[in-house]
């Protein structure tokens, strides 16, 4: 159907403009339109009869996006273990609990995950590296048709490893429990929905063409419609589902928190949690008294572009909070309260650097890390950590 003339200039370009090229071929032009049903998309939603195309088809017209989004943590929230720094830095890694040794060890083809006892010896291929390591690493394999999570796992700040947080156990009953925490099913769905892209289909974990990590099509929907009619300027529907256009309380809530977990999916947890809903950041904010959800100052995208990398966003800029609240000792005018409804107090404390007081980051044992508590507040000391 498409010109072939194009076909050959595009191939000559690399890999992935030939693999949307190819893909034009198979997208039928009597689809039905795609536009109705953008409103709806959520990520981790399967979208039916939508087809993906993978991040490097998006690259080729999106470069800038492209780039910068291959840098970020969510990007390579799931890796094969050739792909993991952490793997690849250390080819051996131990860590001994009672009678179990833990070894994990690397070669570049592969990585082994091995547990014993000391009598018998457990030992699987790693599947696949969960998360990029800001805090941790844990592993996944596959014993006997089901899917297991590692026992322990990597920390960046011990550089080494240490029981899977929530997964102690006191002495571990069985060599097969000691290795791994099984996931097969329900929980392997969540977390794979959670760390790829693609990963479903009829609710099932598909791990033949899983896309690892948050890429482009997690949060934007299968791509491959909108960008086969942009490059093929074909007139036809090109929509493709842009976040921008949620309200900023859905955003947050809905669309971050489909992974990030939201208000509704926290309240049905035993006791909200406990005190890992730190990690529960629109929860989180949701609950900072006196700041409205629904404004758009407020909202997960006003401090993060998630197509950039943690470091580069200026999350905790004073900007964001004196765009509300003037700093200390600041001109206060009546008419600039006015501007601003309800908000314009001011702090008697402190001019700068709010976030280190009023989102104090908060140690979540077993973690090795202190999470940034975004539970916007005035933190008296001594006071409970607020659920
Ligand atoms: C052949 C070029 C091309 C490809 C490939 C392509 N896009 Fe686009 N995209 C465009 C153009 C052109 C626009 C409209 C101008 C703009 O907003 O930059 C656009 C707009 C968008 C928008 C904004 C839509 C809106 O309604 O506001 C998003 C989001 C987007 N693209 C995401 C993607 C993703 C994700 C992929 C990969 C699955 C992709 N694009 C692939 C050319 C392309
Ligand atoms: C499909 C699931 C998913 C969605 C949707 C999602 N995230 Fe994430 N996000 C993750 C995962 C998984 C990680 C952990 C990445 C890692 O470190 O391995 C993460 C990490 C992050 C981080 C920390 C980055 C770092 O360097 O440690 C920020 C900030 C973030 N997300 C912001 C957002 C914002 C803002 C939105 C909404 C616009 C959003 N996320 C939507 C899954 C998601
Ligand atoms: C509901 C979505 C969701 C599910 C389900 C989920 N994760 Fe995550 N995971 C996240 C988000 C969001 C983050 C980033 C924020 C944080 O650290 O809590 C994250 C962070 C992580 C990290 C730390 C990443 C880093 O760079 O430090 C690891 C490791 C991890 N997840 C492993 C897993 C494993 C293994 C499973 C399944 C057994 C799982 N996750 C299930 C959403 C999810
Ligand atoms: C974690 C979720 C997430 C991922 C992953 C993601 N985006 Fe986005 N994208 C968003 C959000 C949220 C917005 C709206 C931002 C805003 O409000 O300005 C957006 C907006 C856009 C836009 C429109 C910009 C505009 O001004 O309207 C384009 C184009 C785009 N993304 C392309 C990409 C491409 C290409 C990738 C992969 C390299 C990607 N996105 C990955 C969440 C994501
Ligand atoms: C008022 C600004 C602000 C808003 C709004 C905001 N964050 Fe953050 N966020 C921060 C700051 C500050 C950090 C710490 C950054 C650092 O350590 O470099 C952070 C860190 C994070 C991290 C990394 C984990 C950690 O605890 O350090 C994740 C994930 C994250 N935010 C997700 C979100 C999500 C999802 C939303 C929307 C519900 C959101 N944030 C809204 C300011 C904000
Ligand atoms: C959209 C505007 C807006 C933004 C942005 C905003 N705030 Fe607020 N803040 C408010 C309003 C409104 C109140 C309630 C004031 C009142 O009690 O009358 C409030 C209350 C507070 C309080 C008192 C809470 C309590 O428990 O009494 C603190 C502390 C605070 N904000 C700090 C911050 C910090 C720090 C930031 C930046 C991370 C920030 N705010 C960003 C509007 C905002
Ligand atoms: C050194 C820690 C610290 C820093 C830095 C800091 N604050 Fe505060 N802030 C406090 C404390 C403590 C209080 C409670 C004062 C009291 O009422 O006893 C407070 C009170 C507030 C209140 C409530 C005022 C009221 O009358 O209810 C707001 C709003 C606020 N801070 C905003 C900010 C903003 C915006 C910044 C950055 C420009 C900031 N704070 C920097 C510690 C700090």
């Amino acid at each position: 159907m498409f010109p072939r003339l194009i076909a050959r200039q595009f191939c000559i370009w690399g890999g992935a403009a030939c693999a949307l090229l190819l893909s034009c071929a198979a997208l039928s032009q009597t689809k039905p339109g795609y536009a109705g049903s953008l409103s709806d998309f959520r990520p981790r939603k399967e979208v039916p009869g939508e087809s993906f195309i993978g991040p490097g088809a998006c690259a080729s017209c999106h470069a800038q996006k492209s780039s910068s989004h291959l840098q970020t943590a969510m990007g390579h929230a799931l890796q094969k273990p050739t792909e993991s720094a952490v793997l690849r830095s250390h080819p051996r890694m131990t860590f001994q609990a009672g009678r179990f040794s833990y070894q994990i060890v690397s070669d570049g083809l592969q990585s082994v995950y091995r547990v014993t006892d000391g009598k018998e010896t457990l030992s699987e291929p790693i599947l696949y590296a969960f998360g990029n390591a800001h805090v941790a690493q844990t592993y996944v394999f596959r014993r006997g048709g089901r899917l297991y999570e590692s026992r322990v796992s990597y920390y960046t700040a011990i550089d080494g490893l240490d029981w899977t947080i929530g997964d102690i156990l006191n002495p571990p009953p069985s060599l097969e429990e000691a290795a791994g925490r099984d996931i097969d099913g329900d929980e392997a769905r969540n977390c794979f929905s959670c760390h790829a892209t693609a990963a479903l289909v009829n609710g099932k974990v598909q791990l033949d063409r899983i896309i690892p990590g948050v890429t482009c099509e997690a949060c934007h929907g299968p791509g491959e419609r909108h960008a086969v009619a942009k490059l093929l300027e074909t007139g036809e529907d090109s929509a493709i589902f842009n976040p921008k256009r949620l309200e900023p309380e859905t955003l947050s809530q809905e669309f971050c928190g489909a992974c990030h977990r939201g208000v509704d999916t926290v309240a049905m947890m035993p006791d909200l949690g406990g005190l890992s809903n730190v990690r529960f950041q629109p929860y989180r904010l949701f609950n900072s008294r006196g700041h409205d959800p629904k404004d758009a100052h407020l909202v997960c995208t006003a401090c993060h572009d998630p197509h950039l990398d943690l470091k580069q966003n200026e999350a905790g800029s004073d900007s964001k909070c004196t765009v509300c609240h003037e700093p200390s000792g600041a001109a206060q005018t009546p008419e600039k309260i006015q501007n601003k409804g309800a908000a314009g107090k001011r702090c008697s404390v402190g001019r700068d650097k709010c976030v280190t007081c009023h989102m104090p980051k908060v140690e979540l044992p077993g973690a090795h890390f202190k999470f940034t508590d975004h539970r916007i507040r005035i933190v008296r000391p001594k006071e409970p950590y607020p659920y």
